[in-house]
């Protein structure tokens, strides 16, 4: 069946069964593999895209349930708080394996956007669905507090 999504501003037309979850659709048909799967039961957060401005797992939402959603993946992070993130992700050297990195900003970028001065409990709870097998929660805490910083100066 044919279903008309937008991702990262553009309007995809894909053709899946209704019961698709949108991460194959975005993996499989779009080619949009920074999104990745962990464990495909909205348990680990890997598979994190914003629908509708709400940080959300993707393994878990039928495609039909997104049609008329505006969905933004890792690809399509790139706004003065993306970058802001990006950025101290980088500086911070955040990320061990990286396989569950993308899930991780865009969880990121999406609390700064609603929260721009999150305290360290605000993080802990925002982050909360996202897991790490390597443990980098401290400086994915610290990174998220600079580009705070740098967003407010
Ligand atoms: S793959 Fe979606 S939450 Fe783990
Ligand atoms: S950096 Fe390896 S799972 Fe998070």
């Amino acid at each position: 069946m044919a279903y008309s999504i937008t991702v990262n501003g553009r309007t995809r037309e894909v053709d899946a069964t209704p019961d698709t979850p949108l991460l194959w659709v975005l993996r499989d048909e779009l080619g949009l593999t920074g999104t990745k799967y962990g464990c495909g039961i909205s348990q680990c957060g890997a598979c994190t895209v914003e629908i509708d401005g709400t940080a959300q797992r993707s393994c878990s939402l039928p495609i039909v349930s997104v049609q008329g959603s505006e969905i933004t993946t890792i690809e399509g992070q790139s706004d003065r708080v993306a970058q802001a993130v990006q950025d101290a992700w980088t500086a911070i050297d955040v990320p061990q394996c990286g396989y569950c990195q993308s899930g991780q900003v865009v969880s990121a970028t999406n609390l700064l956007r609603a929260n721009p001065a999150p305290s360290d409990a605000d993080i802990d709870k925002a982050m909360s669905g996202n897991i790490c097998r390597c443990a980098t929660y401290t400086r994915i805490r610290q990174a998220i507090q600079d580009a705070a910083g740098k967003l407010e100066g």
